[in-house]
């Protein structure tokens, strides 16, 4: 059974055109009208491959290829439909588009595998709309189930419940929308590795060993809002410099960690964030990720630290407001033996590695055995436009990934 490149790249560039930015990138922001296009393209592409198309309460889409044996647990395959904002056409997309690309080259040669496959194309994995990664996957594995959806909030102040009733989907998807492991063997995600590796050795798959922990706080830094010219420098209480000591402090100390965990600041928030006055309040999102789980309370007991010495030195108040943690995983080893074994069937050298890059997978990881295959990202890019992958490596990923699902399927 062949799978057809051409038929990949034609549906990549449907999805990446579906959703195009002015600077050739992609913005596909769950729930919104150019997701929705991207939902219909996906039902699309996965009903000519052969497969029966369901929407879960939550907006998760379900490709399902039968099998001689419906009543086994299905193999799941797929990745996120969502995008980053001005994001590449590859992250997300081309996990969902090499699962039905296998799909495909089955119903093409008429091949009724002995399992069931599933695809399925998440939402929200890159936490833009509500800042919580790995969403979909997480109600999906039930994590969310103790959340309340009216009081999760996107920074327009819509509720996941508003947004769920509005797009005619189940406000109580946290419930509903988890799904029974039971009924499925495995989970595998095939994804660009965003990172450099595998370009930088000239390698055409990464065979994915563990994916990195991500620990988020919403710090809020309280100072005193005050007249920018007659309030004297040392009667200051600047919450904006505060916050740039502590920036500066998390980088260094990320960097002096020789990337044991690295630490990111990707966004402030100034009020009232006017020229004229001497910032009060500052609320930034600092995100830890690391592979180990000790480098975590490492960079905890420093941020405390740092607080402290904040707090004392510009007199403000730093709190954490939120936080949020996705362990470090590692992947499941006779799945990984699986695509080690389609890897030297197929002639495809590979490197064994870790992803630090967030996963669905490693949500899905905590349900059903998983694991991931990664091609090249062109000078390691990705969550930009400039994001690209050369074809021969998607081809050849794709020849490792078609025979580790036949293999999985077909048994
Ligand atoms: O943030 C990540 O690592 C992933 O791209 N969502
Ligand atoms: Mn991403
Ligand atoms: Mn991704």
């Amino acid at each position: 059974m062949q799978h057809r490149i051409e038929r990949v790249r034609e549906r990549i560039d449907k999805l990446a055109e579906s959703a195009r930015t002015a600077e050739g990138g992609v913005l596909r922001l769950t729930y919104t009208p150019a997701y929705k296009i991207g939902m219909d393209l996906v039902r699309g592409f996965m009903e000519a491959a052969g497969m029966t198309v369901r929407v879960d309460p939550l907006g998760n889409i379900f490709g399902r290829y039968a099998g001689q044996n419906e009543s086994l647990p299905a193999v799941l395959a797929g990745s996120h439909l969502d995008s980053v904002p001005n994001g590449g056409r590859f992250d997300g997309a081309l996990g969902l588009i090499t699962a039905i690309e296998c799909v495909n080259a089955w119903h093409d040669a008429g091949w009724r595998p002995p399992r069931p496959v599933e695809v399925v194309a998440m939402v929200e994995e890159e936490g833009t709309q509500f800042g919580i990664v790995m969403f979909g996957s997480q109600v999906l594995t039930g994590r969310m189930k103790s959340q309340t959806p009216e009081l999760i909030l996107n920074r327009a102040g819509r509720s996941v419940a508003g947004l769920l009733e509005e797009n005619g989907l189940d406000k109580n998807a946290f419930q509903s929308a988890c799904l029974d492991p039971s009924k499925f063997r495995c989970f595998l995600e095939f994804h660009i590795e965003q990172g450099e590796e595998l370009h930088r050795r000239g390698l055409s798959c990464g065979l994915v060993t563990d994916i990195v922990g991500i620990y988020r706080s919403w710090v809020t830094i309280t100072g005193k809002a005050n007249h920018a010219g007659t309030t004297r420098m040392a009667a200051r209480k600047d919450a904006l410099v505060a916050a740039a000591h502590l920036i500066q402090k998390s980088f260094e100390a990320a960097l002096q960690s020789s990337d044991r965990y690295v630490a990111t600041v990707g966004s402030v928030e100034v009020s009232p964030g006017v020229i004229n006055i001497v910032p009060g309040r500052v609320s930034l999102p600092i995100e830890i990720r690391s592979i180990t789980n000790t480098e975590f309370e490492v960079a905890k007991d420093w941020l405390a630290a740092e607080f402290r010495t904040i707090d004392a030195k510009y007199g403000v108040q730093t709190e954490i407001t939120k936080t949020s943690f996705i362990p470090p995983t590692h992947l499941d080893e006779r799945i990984v033996s699986v695509l080690r074994r389609a890897a030297d069937a197929a002639q495809v050298k590979y490197l064994e590695m870790p992803s630090w890059a967030g996963h669905d997978a490693q949500v899905m990881a905590s349900v059903m055995p998983t694991a991931m295959i990664f091609v090249p990202s062109i000078d390691g890019v990705s969550h930009a436009p400039q994001e690209n992958t050369h074809w021969e490596d998607i081809d050849l990923g794709l020849r490792v990934y078609l025979r580790a699902l036949t293999e999985l399927a077909g048994k």
